[in-house]
């Protein structure tokens, strides 16, 4: 079979939350892009992964014209509870954030929401495809080239996008000698669970226990998700039902008389936390975007909110470019994504080393830990800053 031959504006690596927001923004710019991906449309549309947005991705979702179900089905919270030492107290973003909050809506529902907003519009989304592989980023004249339907096709673009995530090929096409990671691995893994069941709270409650640390979620009025920190390298079959109800009940519960609902357990699955920065984002004409850039572990809740922030920025940039003939902000794209990326790197970090149960920390440790947890739910200052980091710094 013949070479199937594509040319567009922006090619795009990965239909998660940063490829498919960036194709949206572009087209609403009047810029053509292809998103390549190579997982199914089903596929992308039903792996559980985030669930909290923050007030600045809520707004673009809804500018943009896609917030109408997050809108409806999402449950806007107003603050969230630390719980330790057997008592609770909560962190009230209206009154320490300026009113913004954040709302719980499930990634694969703001997947869904964005692949019928790019195939409404008549976009050019290819799913299952294979072999990505990508050509003279440093030329004027970028190319994609991959297997789609049994067939070599080759995508020429002006501009390439890496969006394909922590594990993708956009990140590994920049030369080491000009690219520089940072990278740090936690001994920590959360086991995530999501059980048919409504939900226990009315906001997310993080729990810190000498056991380890637990997370209570929700994603709908049926359906809870659920976490619990584990060693990272655990399978999940070492965590019969028994196990992981004795273990919530044993780290959430406490004599407020709050009690966790039980359900059936309808999925399980356990993550490894990693903070991961690469600097620069961008070489020649490929620019990196959420996770192929960077990792947050999941404390903060802001990997998808970043994903999305970075493609803001980028769609800006593009949008200069072909509107102005003026690449400035392309230039500068890399250092005003990563101001917003090390913010978000510090405050995940920080929230992570307050919040679980570390083996290696002495006793002293474990103090400082629990003065921590005391001062930032009884001081306001204190609040503030973690209410301003979790509802997210302001976008653009
Ligand atoms: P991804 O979502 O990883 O998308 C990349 C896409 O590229 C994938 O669809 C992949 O199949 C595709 N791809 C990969 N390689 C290729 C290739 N070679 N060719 C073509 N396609 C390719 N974030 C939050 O903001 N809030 C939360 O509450 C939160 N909770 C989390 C909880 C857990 C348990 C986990 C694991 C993550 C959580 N995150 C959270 C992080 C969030 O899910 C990610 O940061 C987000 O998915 C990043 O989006 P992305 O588009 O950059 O990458
Ligand atoms: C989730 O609902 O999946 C969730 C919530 C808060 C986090 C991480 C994940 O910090």
């Amino acid at each position: 079979m013949s070479e199937s031959v594509t040319r567009t504006q922006v090619g795009i690596i990965g239909a998660g939350p940063a490829g498919l927001m960036l194709s949206h923004l572009l087209h609403l710019h009047g810029i053509e892009s292809v998103v390549l991906e190579s997982r199914s449309r089903r596929e992308i549309e039903a792996t559980i992964r985030a669930g909290v947005l923050e007030q600045g991705t809520v707004d673009l979702l809804n500018e943009t014209g896609v917030g109408e179900r997050m809108k409806r089905e999402g449950f806007v919270h107003h603050g969230i509870y630390l719980r330790f030492g057997g008592r609770t107290h909560r962190i009230c973003f209206s009154d320490l954030a300026d009113g913004r909050c954040i709302t719980v809506y499930p990634q694969h529902e703001v997947i869904k929401d964005l692949v019928s907003a790019r195939l409404a519009a008549g976009g050019d989304l290819r799913f299952e495809v294979s072999d990505v592989s990508l050509h003279d980023i440093t030329s004027e004249a970028p190319r994609i080239r991959f297997q789609h339907a049994g067939r070599a096709c080759e995508l020429r673009c002006d501009y390439v996008a890496g969006c394909d995530g922590f594990h993708g090929v956009s990140r590994p096409a920049i030369p080491s000698t000009t690219r520089k990671d940072y990278s740090h691995t936690y001994p920590l893994g959360w086991l995530g669970i999501l059980v048919e069941a409504p939900p226990s709270t009315d906001e997310l409650i993080y729990a810190y226990h000498a056991r380890g640390f637990a997370l209570v979620s929700m994603r709908s009025t049926t359906l809870q998700r659920l976490y619990l920190q584990c060693h990272p390298d655990e399978h999940v079959d070492a965590w019969s039902d028994d196990r992981i109800w004795s273990e919530l009940h044993t780290r959430l519960e406490n004599t407020e008389g709050w009690r966790l609902k039980e359900g059936k357990i309808i999925q399980k699955n356990i993550v490894a936390m990693r903070s991961f920065v690469a600097e620069p984002m961008q070489h020649g004409r490929l620019f990196l975007a959420g996770d192929a850039a960077h990792i947050v572990p999941p404390t903060g809740a802001k990997g998808m909110n970043l994903a999305l922030a970075d493609v803001r920025v980028l769609s800006q940039a593009l949008d200069e470019f072909y509107r102005h003939a003026r690449s400035d902000r392309l230039a500068n794209y890399s250092a005003t994504a990563l101001k917003r990326v090390w913010r978000a790197e510090h405050f995940s970090s920080w929230m992570t080393s307050m919040l679980h149960h570390f083996a290696d920390r002495d006793e002293f440790q474990q103090h400082l830990q629990v003065s921590q947890l005391e001062y930032v739910t009884s001081s306001t200052a204190a609040a503030k800053s973690l209410a301003e980091n979790y509802v997210g710094v302001p976008m653009g």
